[in-house]
């Protein structure tokens, strides 16, 4: 059961960085995000930002388990986090009336460094999970 919870958090994981990824494309050609893409990135970002944290507390039982996660799990696992939580965050302060407009531009470049990064980490993730998987089930 626990399992294909997992498996369904990853694959949501998967899809809507997916989704934000492709959204955020135009801004790597110079442009500035608007139109649809914009209102598709924001879509996706709402989900991500309830999720994050759902995915964070389920996957944190893997450090207490008794047959521990790969160390891949777990590096994939906290890069993840981390880069999620920046991307939020960066995002969360330009919204408050305390970051100049340099400052902003700053946030809104480290949001989508922290957000490609999100890309690399979520690799390490799948690779750790399968690596768990076949640890536990060696014949299959
Ligand atoms: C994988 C995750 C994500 C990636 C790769 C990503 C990437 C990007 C990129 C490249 C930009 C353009 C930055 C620029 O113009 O300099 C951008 C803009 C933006 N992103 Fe994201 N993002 C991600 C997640 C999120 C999340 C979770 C939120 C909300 C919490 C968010 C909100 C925004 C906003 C508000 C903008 C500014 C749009 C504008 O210029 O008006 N993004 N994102």
């Amino acid at each position: 059961m626990f399992v294909w919870i997992d498996r369904l958090l990853i694959l949501a994981l998967v899809l809507v960085v997916a989704v934000l990824t492709m959204t955020s494309l135009p801004a790597l050609g110079g442009q500035t995000l608007g139109g649809q893409m914009l209102l598709a990135h924001m879509m996706a970002s709402g989900v991500l930002v309830m999720g994050l944290p759902v995915f964070a507390l389920f996957f944190l039982r893997y450090f207490a388990a008794k047959r521990p996660a790969s160390g891949f799990q777990n590096l994939g696992y906290l890069a993840t986090v981390a880069t999620g939580l920046v991307t939020i965050v960066t995002v969360f302060l330009c919204m408050l009336p305390i970051p100049s407009t340099h400052q902003m531009h700053s946030l809104m470049s480290l949001h989508a460094w922290a957000g490609f990064a999100m890309i690399p980490a979520i690799v390490v993730l799948l690779i750790g999970a399968r690596a768990t998987r076949s640890a536990s089930h060696p014949h299959s």
